[in-house]
């Protein structure tokens, strides 16, 4: 398939187009910025260019394919604004996306977060959770995961928190920020909440599983690691920089905190009996020991 994608030049995406690449398919991927374009252009795709608010330019790169891959998010978790903006930006991207696909029976993957169920392991059949400060996120996926309905196939690739590669990406590369800018490898509560983690480059696999497999409204979990306890990732953060190891207040992690404290441990095996996924890649905690002080 000719697929266009958006977020290709970013930990996960840039691993996404490479996998594509590798799998007989071609990319056109969003490039908002000349190093984009050219990071896109060096791993073989070809690029085009626009940002997310482009809405044209998204209407164009799905005439010119076969299949969409949505990605990128402005990662801006300064501030509840900052972050409000993103999701408002993301959402109208991706329901654009979506209308310029009805009737056409192609594929749309979109990223989406593993939910949280309190007391248990979530599934892939749990719905997403629309509370908190990225519940909007979640309330726009549901609606694309719909369009179903209407000629498309969609489906969402769930990650969970810690999307990682050589020991960067995702929540446990902010608390590592974090950890750097305060001098303590520091962790909300007492630590014992579970986060769910992937590779990277295994995060890539489900993508192409999902937009080469996936039936139409179908939601996916790319989870490795069911649940590493925060106090764990902080341990081995704190570790490779030499930093004390301390709980800290949750305000510590801004518009995020109450995200930080909430034990979310996620299954994929319903992902991975269906689309028969196999993550092979090391897990979070063995993948930070590649932080360098
Ligand atoms: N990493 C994780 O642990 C994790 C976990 C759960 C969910 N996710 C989600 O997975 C997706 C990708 O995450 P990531 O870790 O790969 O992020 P990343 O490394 O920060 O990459 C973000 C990508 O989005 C692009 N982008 C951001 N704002 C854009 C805009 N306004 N217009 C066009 N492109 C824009 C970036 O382009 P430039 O290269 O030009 O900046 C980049 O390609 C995001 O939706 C993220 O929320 C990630």
């Amino acid at each position: 398939m000719h697929v266009f994608i958006t977020g290709g030049t970013g930990l996960i995406g840039s691993a996404v187009v490479a996998e594509l690449l590798g799998n007989g398919h071609t990319v056109l991927a969003l490039a908002r910025s000349d190093a984009s374009a050219l990071a896109v252009e060096a791993a073989g795709a070809t690029a085009i260019r626009g940002a997310l608010a482009d809405l044209d330019t998204l209407r164009d790169g799905v005439a010119q394919t076969d299949a969409v891959i949505h990605l990128a998010f402005g990662n801006d978790f300064s501030s509840p604004e900052a972050l409000a903006n993103a999701v408002a930006e993301e959402s109208a991207a991706l329901t654009t996306l979506g209308q310029a696909l009805l009737g056409s029976g192609r594929p749309l993957v979109t990223v989406s977060g593993t939910p949280y169920v309190p007391g248990r392991v979530s599934t892939e059949a749990d719905p997403l959770s629309t509370d908190g400060p990225v519940g909007g996120r979640a309330r726009t996926v549901t609606t694309i995961l719909e369009l179903a309905s209407r000629g498309v196939r969609t489906a969402a690739v769930r990650l969970p928190r810690t999307v990682h590669n050589e020991g960067k990406g995702g929540f446990a590369g902010l608390l590592t920020n974090i950890a750097r800018q305060n001098g303590v490898s520091g962790y909300p509560g007492d630590g014992t909440q579970r986060w769910p983690a992937v590779h990277a480059l295994d995060a890539a696999v489900l993508f192409r599983l999902a937009l080469e497999n996936a039936p139409a409204g179908s939601s996916w979990h790319a989870v490795d690691d069911e649940g590493d306890a925060v106090r764990d990732i902080a341990a081995v953060i704190g570790r490779r920089l030499g930093l004390p190891i301390e709980s800290v207040p949750q305000e510590t992690y801004g518009p995020l905190g109450p995200i930080f404290a909430t034990d979310q441990p996620s299954s994929s095996a319903s992902t991975r009996e269906i689309l028969g996924w196999k993550p092979t890649h090391p897990s979070l905690l063995d993948d930070l020991e590649n932080i360098q002080p």
